[in-house]
């Protein structure tokens, strides 16, 4: 049936409440307005963050809302202005736009699009309404996708056509966890053949980075996790080392620096935590270490730390998705993935149906997952 101009009554999982489960309800999803889109997503996984913003302790968040944004879809309708996108296109939601105007898109080195949630309120559109709506109640977005419902509308400048071929149950990963990691350390570290990499923190984040340290020929991986029962995926990805926080009397920054010698040429920050992110500063390489910051701290948690870490030659660094310009990489990255120059599945530990969200939830917050992917 043809909706195109029309209100789409659809099951979504609302958070009517914070650390409440989420709701599968029937809710209105509005036609898309000028220089957005409507999908119809395929498939969706579930990221630390949108259990963050579900327990009310991501920055910005407003309740009702519909959270997720990892996912792929395939378009449905489109408002107008969209030039780059039609009707039966396969696409990517992106968590960052890339508008191709801005100063930071017009800058080679930069993918920090201006036209972001991060800089304007992420509950609305861009033009400050929501097009969701459940039992007469306003419904918010969640970083402009909110991906945990059956059809979503979205600024078409933070979606990417994918290739036809793409298998939609794996990909939606790329859409944050695996760019993000991946990227992290292929894109804004440019890992060096040779080298040693710390990765803190052993998700599919952390995970992903290892895939980018490995693609890279990094020499060496240590693997930091305090859950032990992460390090044989660890492992099979590519660490060479794994250690646990709890088994050492030292500070971890003492045992990798001791490990290698002097520090490792790359750190990666796959958590959230701005103790650790000290840590993996501590334990780059003085004169040429270089650390990313990738997990999403707690809104208000600051870092003190001695400024003589960076005068003594470190670099310290943090990206969006990994620092990939959006649009433009996203399609590259799916074609890398139909030719496998890397393997995403093995981060994918259970699929289940998308009204058994909140089961996915509960295996992220036991530890038990990697990816869950939610099939609509
Ligand atoms: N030291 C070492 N490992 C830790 C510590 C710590 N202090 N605290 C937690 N961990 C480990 C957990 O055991 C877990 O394996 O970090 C890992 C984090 O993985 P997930 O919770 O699955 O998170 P992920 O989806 O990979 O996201 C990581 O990136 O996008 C952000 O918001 C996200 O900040 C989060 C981070
Ligand atoms: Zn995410
Ligand atoms: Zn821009």
């Amino acid at each position: 049936m043809d909706h195109t101009g029309k209100v789409i009554k659809c099951k979504a999982a609302v958070a009517w409440e914070k650390s409440k489960p989420l709701v599968i309800e029937e809710v209105e999803v509005q036609p898309p307005k000028a220089n957005e889109v409507r999908i119809k997503m395929v498939s969706t996984g579930i990221c630390r963050t949108d259990d963050h913003a579900i327990q009310g302790t991501f920055k910005g968040v407003e309740f009702p809302v519909i959270v997720g944004h990892e996912g792929a879809g395939i378009i449905e309708s489109v408002g107008n202005g969209v030039t780059h996108l039609k009707p039966g296109d396969k696409v990517i939601p992106l968590c960052l736009p890339q508008c191709g105007k801005c100063s930071s898109c017009l800058n080679p080195n930069s993918n920090y699009c201006f036209k972001t949630h991060f800089e304007e309120s992420q509950n609305v559109l861009p033009d400050k309404t929501s097009r969701f709506s459940c039992k007469g109640n306003t419904v918010h977005h969640f970083e402009w996708i909110s991906a945990f419902s059956e059809y979503i509308v979205m600024p078409a400048d933070a979606v990417a056509k994918i290739d036809d071929k793409a298998p939609m149950d794996k990909v939606c990963l790329l859409g944050c966890g695996f760019t993000t990691g991946y990227g992290s350390a292929v894109q804004t570290a440019k890992v060096q053949p040779g080298t040693t990499c710390a990765v803190f923190g052993l998700g599919g984040i952390g995970l992903s980075a290892i895939i980018g340290c490995k693609v890279s020929g990094a020499a060496r991986i240590i693997a930091i996790d305090t859950n032990s029962s992460k390090f044989e995926k660890a492992k099979q990805f590519g660490a060479t080392d794994c250690i646990n926080p709890k088994d050492h009397s030292k500070p971890i920054q003492e045992v990798i620096t001791e490990m290698t010698g002097k520090g490792v040429h790359y750190s990666f920050e796959c958590i959230g935590n701005t103790d650790v992110m000290k840590a993996a500063l501590e334990c780059t390489h003085p004169g040429y270490g270089t650390a990313v910051i990738i997990g999403v701290a707690p809104p208000d948690d600051k870092i003190i730390f001695d400024p003589l870490l960076l005068l003594s030659g470190r670099t310290w660094k943090g990206c969006v998705l990994g620092g990939f310009k959006t649009r433009d990489s996203m399609p590259r990255l799916v074609s890398d993935y139909i030719a496998g120059k890397f393997n995403i599945d093995g981060l994918i530990t259970h699929t289940l149906p998308f009204t058994q969200i909140n089961e996915g939830l509960e295996l992220l917050r036991s530890g038990k997952s990697i990816r869950t992917v939610l099939l609509f």
